[in-house]
């Protein structure tokens, strides 16, 4: 085979198994394999993901009570702790329990486990108390929950009253959901809307529990 052969073959596998993996997790949304886990913190992420930038359209302050709502392996954790200072409480919660693990690793070498809760979970029933979170994050995990409302129902119950939610998706993720598609679930969900940012291949959203 030559150069060219070889180029057009690989450039078809890899078209091929992108539209392969975009429709399974269309389908069935599915948790990030945690033997994967590397590709969250890989150099061309951080390209659009550094932690700080991320989280600005949010507004995390000193203080306040933040859930990390599937944590991975703890890269956006670890800013939120300090943004929160030494009287802000992070809860990271994930449903892999290597990746808790992982996150908890994390914070423990860079010093800011004391304000981190780990919770080993699912979204739908979170060990946390009614209104007691001040603004909940998902970044890359909105779109592996295979019942947003649910996801969402349960995001109003541990939101204070006037909490918000921030939600950030990338296109690079296989089961990237257009801003409009998830504005419409916040909406069904009787959440008000924030404000978007960014563009179509990695945008956050801002939402009010009223
Ligand atoms: C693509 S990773 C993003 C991790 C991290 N937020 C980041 O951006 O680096 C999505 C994470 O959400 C977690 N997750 C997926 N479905 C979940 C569910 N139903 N409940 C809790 N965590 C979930 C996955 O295990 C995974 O760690």
């Amino acid at each position: 085979m030559g150069l060219l052969d070889t180029l057009a073959f690989g450039v078809g596998v890899l078209a091929g198994t992108q539209v392969g993996m975009r429709a399974l997790w269309q389908r069935t949304p599915r948790p990030h394999p945690r033997l994967l886990a590397t590709i969250l913190e890989h150099p061309l992420r951080l390209k659009y993901r550094q932690p700080a930038q991320t989280l600005g359209p949010f507004g995390l302050a000193e203080g306040m009570t933040v859930l990390d709502m599937g944590c991975g392996t703890g890269l956006f954790t670890e800013e939120m702790a300090r943004q929160v200072g030494t009287t802000g409480i992070i809860h990271a919660v994930d449903i892999q329990s290597a990746l808790v693990e992982k996150a908890r690793q994390r914070m423990d070498a860079a010093g800011l486990s004391g304000r981190v809760r780990f919770h080993h979970s699912g979204a739908y029933r979170l060990p946390l108390a009614d209104e007691s979170v001040d603004i909940a994050i998902l970044i890359a995990t909105f779109s592996e929950v295979p019942n947003g409302l649910l996801l969402l129902e349960e995001l109003r119950r541990v939101l204070k009253p006037g909490g918000r939610i921030g939600i950030s998706e990338e296109m690079p993720h296989p089961g990237y959901l257009p801003a409009a598609v998830v504005r419409n679930r916040l909406r069904e969900a009787g959440f008000r809307y924030g404000g978007q940012q960014g563009n179509a291949f990695c945008y956050s959203l801002l939402y009010f529990r009223e």
